[in-house]
């Protein structure tokens, strides 16, 4: 099933079922595209995938969530967009751009004053980002407009669509959540009214957008927060992007105070998908194409989730990073499972206070070697990937965050 293909309705396919998910890959420079960021989609496009997504890419420069994502407000970058996408689209490939805001997830050297949806402040980021302020009714309309934008410029420079970052704690999944949410005019409150700021979102896209361009959603099953965003939510927001006619849903979790994306508990690890129980949930209210990401390694695990028919792909982030050519080397019959074990420092402290941010940044030197055409490298050290951080960065490279 791995390599059969799939039509999405709006007529685009992808020639198999791999879907390798959104990673930030920090190599913009001024907040634009670089060649290095092409020659990693080239190797990609390469690899055999078929759907690859873009990582982060800010609509606004107010709502980065790390020092070099691409942030893409304007036609300046058209040129090296649209190398970006060609690069992305070889070999029959669906290149999906990924836009978001980070609101409050923005940390203090990027944004003194984040904005959010209320002024709740993050638990346990004191050093790193500073405490939000509510958003004027009227910037929520603009910031509307941001996203609307920054999809109609992908759509201009080739890409095959955009997906809305919904997940992991940034400014549409602070919305959604009734804790991080706590407004009481037509953005907050009842789901309805926590939802109307992506349902604007998508509606503005799909209607400046032509009908073949992708547009989906990547949502949290949970944010797994004590009041927080639960997965009774989450279906309901499955159901009405669906009837709305959204092109797919991705399915992740947590957020920067809760990372259940990239570590998810023993017994869900051993199993390896993270989000397939809610995948069964959310099939029998949608038939919306489903994505489901974390933790996938095995061919058989991918095989047997497919198997399933909750799902219509499967999601793979840190693999493709070692690996980029994953899905080619399943098809040859080479594959030898990859294992992706925690990076750590082997020193408690550190590993304690910064282990996502060592996790995340140790991906991203794999992506910056391939990016440079070289071959990633399994045994980087993660002291050389923290020393070059702080370096280049400073303290405020430690706050990178975890998309
Ligand atoms: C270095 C790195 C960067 C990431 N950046 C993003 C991002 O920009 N957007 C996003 O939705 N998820 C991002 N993620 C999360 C992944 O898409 C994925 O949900 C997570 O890694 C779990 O999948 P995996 O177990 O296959 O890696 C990132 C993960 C890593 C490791």
């Amino acid at each position: 099933m791995l390599f059969q293909p799939f039509t999405f309705k709006n007529g685009q396919t992808a020639k198999n079922r791999f879907f390798k998910s959104a990673m930030e890959e920090q190599l913009a420079k001024h907040n634009r595209p670089t060649e290095q960021l092409v020659r990693l989609y080239d190797t990609w496009a390469k690899g055999g995938a078929g759907v690859l997504v873009t990582g982060n890419v800010m609509v606004a420069d107010n709502g980065k969530g790390s020092i070099n994502d691409v942030v893409l407000t304007d036609d300046r970058s058209m040129d090296t967009l649209k190398a970006w996408a060609k690069a992305g689209k070889q070999n029959d490939t669906l290149l999906i751009m990924q836009i978001n805001h980070a609101g409050k997830q923005s940390p203090k050297v990027l944004s003194p004053t984040p904005v959010a949806p209320s002024a709740v402040a993050l638990q346990g980021m004191d050093g790193f980002i500073n405490p939000p302020r509510e958003l004027a009714a009227g910037e929520i309309e603009e910031l509307v407009g941001r996203f609307i934008e920054t999809a109609r410029l992908a759509e201009q420079a080739g890409f095959s669509g955009v997906q809305i970052h919904g997940a992991h704690g940034y400014l549409i999944s602070q919305f959604l959540s009734p804790h991080h949410n706590r407004r009481n005019d037509k953005w907050g409150g009842s789901l309805e009214n926590r939802m109307r700021f992506l349902v604007e979102i998508y509606q503005g896209i799909r209607a400046a957008v032509g009908s073949e361009f992708l547009v989906g959603l990547k949502l949290n099953s949970a944010d797994f927060q004590k009041g927080g965003f639960d997965e009774n939510d989450s279906i309901r927001v499955v159901q009405k992007m669906s009837e709305l006619g959204i092109d797919f849903i991705e399915i992740s979790g947590g957020n920067y105070e809760s990372p259940e994306m990239l570590t998810a508990k023993e017994s869900t690890k051993k199993r390896e998908a993270f989000f397939l129980d809610y995948a069964e949930k959310a099939r029998a209210v949608s038939q919306v194409p489903l994505i489901i990401t974390g933790g996938f390694r095995s061919e058989a695990a991918m095989n047997e989730a497919l198997q399933s028919g909750h799902l219509d792909f499967i999601g793979i982030a840190r693999p493709f990073a070692l690996m980029p050519d994953l899905p080619d080397k399943i098809r040859q019959g080479t594959y030898q499972t990859i294992t992706t074990n925690r990076i750590k420092t082997g020193v408690a402290a550190v590993d304690n206070k910064i282990g996502a941010v060592l996790e995340m940044d140790w991906y991203m030197a794999q992506m910056a070697l391939i990016g440079k055409g070289k071959q990633p490298n399994p045994n980087l050290s993660p002291w050389k990937v923290l020393l070059k951080n702080l370096w280049e960065n400073g303290k405020a490279g430690l706050s990178t965050g975890r998309s």
